[in-house]
């Protein structure tokens, strides 16, 4: 195996559009380790993108009279645009509509179910629609889903079953033979206690009920569970079941899948499965990382009701404080493994405390004082002495230190190495106390030395930072005139690089201080005022309620409905609800658009006798050309056809 590669992913998102900060954390942290390793050298794929099929879309796009891609695709812009905002270094953002993967996907399900590892047979269980998850009686908690604790429908189907429960012994060994594979360690208890101990089933994996999905290609009334279809992104993005598997090849097996608690169960039993029964090469490690928890929500005191009072689009967060200052907050705030909390007030007091104090001092501290004894030229060492040594030490052995922590996948902790080495220096300044020895002429070759201690650790750690947070560090390196391409590889984060002699510019402050009391109640007002804003757009779009009015004899008998038969029914491609139908009439032919698509299949249809309102105005849907509507009777979710309830012939009048 290629020991120099690095593959990285994320889990593929959703495409609701809701996105807040903590979405963001996932991705932040791969392109951490992604920026990191590509300055190690190593060659670096790092994947990410969205996962678009499934019942959720094909209701939320319906809703809104779209089709589902219609619906998805800017979505899809805006999450490529927070990505952009947030500096996220992708090299390949796939979508599971891609061609490349839906033929991935059909090959996959095709080699499984000829190896004999997928099985045909009836399903009969709970579904939870937004988690797209099949449960069994079992797993339901108060008999409602498990993972959201909303409610699930009982459904009968026939489909496709993977082999799941045959591999449970295998995932066992898995885990016992690679610690690696599933970290933190937590996690693996949570697996064997809560999901493999109490007895894998086989895995649904098909569905004949759910049409936005990527069709079975042997049997194509069935479409792919969105999970498999998801799941396999991770190697379809690499080519694999299409005709240049090059990268497969070159990548596979990823070193890192990151994926938040939640959907570590899909990834270290069903993903690991999958694989086993592909006979592919199982990933490095799979890292489960905790939540950030979106705090706040506070009671408005003048109202009594609760007000959300913290920001959490990224994009407004971004343009607020910045690109890394949101960066280094998501980074820095998420123990390792464990959940963080989110408010205004955490995420400003990080960027007062170690982006303004700590570095944006030290920074703005020594250029200035290279500018005012040495008139802006960095002087050269003259000698080092203890303290000089044991801070020469520190920023030598810093890069090793965030190494050892990366390695572990600890991103806080290999921040806090860094900012050890920031801490230290601003420490120096005030033991060394330029101001003083700044003033005693015998003293100017030691206050060269203290200047130029300072700038290596400020270069170093510059340099440590860049895979972190992206804007400042080249800001810190531009003052000391080094903008090439020396600072993009870790070659040269170790002391006495630079040279004495060049010249270094007064910084401007990279973070200026915020005033938290102030900036608080800014966004309160504001909150409040959103808030307010909101009410009164829904109280606009509350409609009143509709009298039902009673009609005369004579306008109910302006309607004309008639029996007709349907003798040719068509899927409208752009459309997840209708069908183009051919209905005679009696007296001849009549094209009507319908909405049945999601309660019959075509072939139900044709023959079928319906009652048409024959004299509707005629309505393009779709672009059809609709002549009349055919009338059902509706409840909940459920959609029948009314037909004569003895055989008629076409045309009769109904009335
Ligand atoms: N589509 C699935 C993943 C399929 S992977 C084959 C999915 N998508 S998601 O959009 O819901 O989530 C994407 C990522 O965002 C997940 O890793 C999830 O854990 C993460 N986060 C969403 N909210 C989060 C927080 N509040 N905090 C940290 N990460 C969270 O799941």
């Amino acid at each position: 195996m290629d020991n120099n590669k690095f593959y990285v992913t994320t889990p593929i998102y959703y495409p609701s559009g809701n996105w807040h900060i903590g979405h963001c954390y996932t991705t932040v942290v791969c392109d951490a380790l992604a920026r990191f390793n590509r300055m190690l050298k190593k060659d670096v794929f790092f994947l990410t993108g969205t996962d678009e099929h499934g019942q959720k879309i094909e209701k939320k796009a319906s809703e809104k009279g779209l089709t589902p891609i219609e619906f998805i695709n800017p979505l899809v812009d805006g999450l490529k645009e927070i990505w952009k905002e947030l500096d996220v270094s992708y090299d390949k953002f796939i979508r599971t509509t891609d061609d490349y993967h839906v033929k991935g996907v059909q090959e996959i399900f095709k080699q499984l179910y000829d190896k004999g590892e997928i099985y045909k047979s009836e399903y009969e269980g709970w579904y939870c629609t937004p988690c797209e998850s099949f449960w069994t009686e079992s797993q339901l908690k108060d008999g409602k889903c498990p993972d959201c604790g909303r409610p699930v429908q009982k459904g009968k189907e026939e489909s496709y079953f993977f082999r799941l429960s045959k591999y449970a012994d295998r995932i066992l060994k898995l885990y016992e033979d690679n610690p690696e594979f599933l970290q933190p360690k937590s996690r693996v208890n949570e697996m064997v206690n809560n999901f493999i101990k109490p007895g894998l089933q086989d895995l649904c994996v098909s569905r004949t009920t759910i049409k936005w999905g990527i069709p079975v290609t042997f049997d194509d009334k069935h479409t792919v569970y969105v999970w498999v279809d998801a799941l396999t992104n991770y190697i379809t993005a690499l080519g694999y079941g299409t005709d240049n598997d090059e990268l497969f090849k070159k990548y596979w097996p990823a070193n890192i899948q990151m994926v938040g608690k939640e959907i570590v169960r899909f990834h270290t039993i069903i993903w690991p499965a999958i694989l086993m029964a592909l006979g592919i090469e199982m990933p490095k490690r799979v890292y489960g990382h905790g939540w950030l928890l979106i705090g706040g929500d506070k009671l408005s005191k003048s109202k009594g009701e609760k007000i959300k009072t913290e920001i959490t689009d990224p994009k407004e967060l971004v343009d607020r404080y910045g690109c890394d200052a949101l960066r280094y907050f998501l980074l820095r705030e998420i123990p390792f493994g464990n959940d963080g909390v989110y408010t205004n007030e955490s995420l400003l007091k990080r960027i007062n405390g170690d982006l303004s104090n700590d570095l944006g001092n030290l920074v703005s501290r020594t250029t200035a004082m290279i500018n005012q004894y040495f008139g802006g030229i960095l002087p050269s060492p003259t000698g080092y002495n203890d303290l000089d040594n044991e801070v020469i030490a520190l920023c030598n052995s810093t890069l090793d230190s965030v190494k050892k922590q990366i390695e572990l996948i600890d991103v806080p902790t290999a921040l806090s190495e860094i900012f050890k080495l920031i801490q230290r220096a601003n420490k120096y300044i005030d033991e060394t106390e330029p101001w003083k020895i700044s003033k005693i002429p015998e003293m100017r070759d030691r206050l060269a030395t203290v200047m130029y201690v300072l700038s290596e650790c400020i270069r170093v750690s510059a340099i440590i930072l860049k895979p972190f947070i992206t804007k400042a560090p080249d800001k810190i390196l531009a003052f000391y005139g080094i903008n090439g391409e020396l600072e993009n590889t870790f070659d040269n984060a170790y002391f006495g690089v630079l040279q004495g002699g060049i010249k270094v510019e007064k910084a401007t402050p990279i973070f200026p201080r915020i005033d938290v009391n102030k900036e608080i109640q800014e966004i309160e007002k504001m909150m409040n005022l959103r808030h307010q804003q909101q009410k009164k757009e829904v109280k606009k779009e509350e409609k009143p309620v509709e009298e039902v009015k009673e009609i005369s004899i004579d306008e109910f008998f302006k309607t004309k409905l008639i029996v007709a038969v349907v003798k040719t029914c068509e899927n409208v491609e752009k459309s997840n609800k209708l069908y183009k139908l051919t209905l005679d009439v009696g007296d001849g032919e009549r094209t009507v658009a319908s909405g049945l698509k999601n309660y019959y299949k075509p072939e139900e249809l044709i023959g079928k006798k319906v009652i048409l309102v024959s004299n509707l105005k005629p309505a393009k849907l779709c672009g059809i050309l609709s002549e009349g509507m055919i009338l059902c009777a509706e409840k909940d979710d459920k959609v029948v056809l009314i037909s004569p309830e003895v055989d008629m012939p076409a045309g009769s009048v109904v009335g």
